[in-house]
């Protein structure tokens, strides 16, 4: 893929996040949403691909934009894209930490294809990269992490979604001796974050989703860290799961699927952009009239990762000029 891309993406994700951060605390997460969803949509137009959406807001019939199998850009390479315009709604509705717009592209075929169900998931970062798996005890993994660290096992920070479902993993982690971080929503940043050693996290574990869950395999090709996951189809809609997953392709719902298998291709770009401050990145700041937004774009091709800082005149920006979007702070 060129690798002007890189740059064309930073501004999708910046336009999503921009967007949404006018609802941070509103307490709506559906018009935060629908306004990360908008923005994003609009400048994929902008974008030279002929891009096919493979992960997004869900199917045709719920989603009017965004939705998977709908082409984006404007033409040129042929390539699947996976994206989460708003990850964390809850986060942006409540004002909390950890919310992000973001993407994932690979040449068309290379990304997985996942219906939007849950998804169990082990991240960690690059040291420890071929030391884990999803099979292994826990106190197993969290050994090896320890030691390809250089740590104790006392001073390895797990981040896992505070959930019921979590209730075994969790006494399993502290048993073990790790640290847990605990967080209400949003497990693609800390997934990420895994492969920065400042961030203060070094493993994800648990079940969350996954669409999240290809898009942070995506990141972490690009930063050289692992991941493995399982899909976890379960209650009610368990049988509906399953029939989903084998019409897009998997054959074996209980396979475990490995970062190549995730993401096929050596080619991918990645772009986040902080709606609120998060273990990755810094959320959109405003400041007399402009607005800051702080991305991170990788290429695994290249390896090279940036973190670009930006500040946004949002009266002269075309996306909200001439109130193509209104942008209003209240
Ligand atoms: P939304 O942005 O769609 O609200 O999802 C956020 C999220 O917390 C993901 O990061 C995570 O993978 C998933 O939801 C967990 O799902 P659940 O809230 O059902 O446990």
């Amino acid at each position: 893929m060129e690798r002007e891309l890189a740059m064309e993406f930073a501004r999708v994700t910046e336009a999503a996040a921009l967007n949404a951060s006018r609802w941070v605390g509103k307490g709506d997460k559906i018009a935060a949403d629908q306004a990360a969803v908008t923005a994003m949509r609009i400048m994929f137009d902008t974008v030279a691909i002929d891009g096919r959406v493979v992960i997004g807001e869900g199917e045709m019939d719920e989603a009017p934009m965004l939705y998977i199998g709908e082409h984006v850009g404007c033409g040129g390479s042929a390539v699947d894209i996976a994206v989460d315009p708003l990850e964390g709604t809850n986060i942006v509705a409540k004002g909390l930490t950890g919310a992000i717009a973001v993407l994932a592209c690979a040449p068309r075929g290379c990304l997985l294809h996942a219906p939007d169900m849950y998804m169990d998931k082990i991240a960690v970062g690059p040291e420890c990269k071929g030391r884990v798996s999803l099979d292994a005890p826990v106190k197993q993994n969290l050994r090896e992490v320890a030691k390809a660290l250089g740590k104790s096992i006392g001073e390895v920070t797990v981040v896992v979604l505070d959930r019921s479902r979590h209730e075994q993993l969790i006494e399993d982690i502290r048993s073990a001796g790790a640290r847990i971080k605990l967080i209400s929503d949003g497990d693609v940043s800390p997934g990420v974050a895994t492969a920065y050693p400042s961030s203060g996290v070094d493993v994800l574990m648990g079940i969350g989703g996954a669409p999240e869950g290809v898009i942070t395999a995506a990141a972490l090709k690009c930063l050289g860290g692992d991941f493995q996951a399982r899909l976890y189809p379960e209650g009610d809609e368990k049988e509906e799961e399953i029939r989903r997953c084998h019409e897009m392709g998997i054959s074996d719902v209980n396979a475990l699927f490995t970062i190549d298998e995730l993401v096929h291709s050596d080619d991918v770009i990645f772009s986040a952009t902080g709606i609120t401050d998060s273990f990755l990145l810094k959320g959109v700041h405003y400041i007399g009239g402009r607005a800051i937004t702080q991305t991170m774009i990788m290429r695994s091709a290249s390896g090279t990762v940036r973190m670009i800082e930006a500040t946004h005149n949002l009266e002269k920006k075309p996306l909200f000029k001439d109130n193509r979007i209104p942008f209003k702070l209240d």
